[in-house]
């Protein structure tokens, strides 16, 4: 029996999480950060809370006897992928990733690109515009700096405090969403732009497309730079890089 834990807290995380469990021969805990007040079921034993930084988590993966580490955390999550990537050698465990790509612009979209929160409140401008931000409620507090916006704030949990602007409106949902009721959102909201970050996959694509169909500008922030460790676009590959992982080496040739 071979023990994989796979540090989560997506849509991937969760699908790779109920096909490795399916094997009689693998024990799977998945681990997320506990922020989200109800996460989705994830059909898989589930540890949550931080483990205190890298050397937190080496301990975990010593003490847990585990023998494949899987970072199949968001692409924005930068600092558990650098922990990761720093206590899996310290704990001698073998590191793998799941990271989606990101989107690339087609024609007729419209983005203006900020490596930062901080340089999409900056993008916005002087002038009121009626923006829409998808962005995860940690991150839409720094919007407060350009209070002159009209916010369209959407979050799988609320927004507490609110910020501290004289217009916004709050809305509640957990996606997938899908692009004719993105477009929806966005006519019936006046939205004249979108703040988004470059997440990939199809879940949240929907918001990208319809303001392309709109002609709506998109400030997209940019991917934060990843540790180099073997890695996956998708969970089938990665499913596939995990059998070679754990196959005996006679088996392998080797
Ligand atoms: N950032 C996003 O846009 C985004 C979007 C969708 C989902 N998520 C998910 O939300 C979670 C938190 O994201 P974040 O951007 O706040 O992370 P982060 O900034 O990279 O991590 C901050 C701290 O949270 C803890 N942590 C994060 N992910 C964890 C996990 N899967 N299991 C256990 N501890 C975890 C770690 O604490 P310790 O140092 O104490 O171990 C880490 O140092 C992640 O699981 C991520 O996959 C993030």
């Amino acid at each position: 029996m071979k023990r994989i834990l796979i540090l989560g807290g997506t849509t991937e995380a969760r699908q790779l999480a109920g096909k490795l469990a399916a094997r009689a021969d693998l024990e799977v805990t998945l681990s997320l950060a506990g922020r989200t007040e109800s996460p989705v079921a994830q059909g898989v034993p589930v540890r949550a809370g931080g483990f205190g930084g890298a050397r937190g988590l080496a301990a975990y993966l010593k003490e847990a006897d585990t023998d494949l580490l899987i970072d199949a955390t968001h692409p924005y999550a930068a600092r558990i992928s650098a922990n990761a990537a720093e206590a899996a050698p310290q704990a001698g465990v073998p590191i793998m990733a799941l990271r989606r790509p990101g989107w690339e612009p087609v024609e007729g979209d419209r983005w203006m690109l900020v490596d930062t929160v901080a340089g999409a409140v900056q993008a916005l401008g002087a002038a009121p515009r009626r923006v829409f931000l998808a962005l995860g409620r940690q991150e839409v507090a720094v919007f407060e700096a350009a209070p002159q916006h009209h916010y369209l704030i959407r979050s799988v949990d609320p927004v507490e405090p609110r910020l501290a602007v004289p217009d916004a409106t709050y809305l509640l949902s957990r996606g997938p969403f899908r692009e004719a009721d993105e477009r929806a959102l966005l006519e019936s909201n006046g939205i004249d732009i979108v703040v988004s970050k470059n997440s990939g996959g199809e879940a949240t694509y929907g918001k990208i497309a319809a303001a392309r169909v709109l002609g709506i500008e998109v400030i997209m922030i940019r991917r934060p730079s990843q540790p180099d460790v073997p890695s996956a676009e998708t969970v089938d590959q990665l499913a596939a890089m995990v059998d070679h992982a754990l196959e005996p080496d006679a088996e392998r040739g080797v």
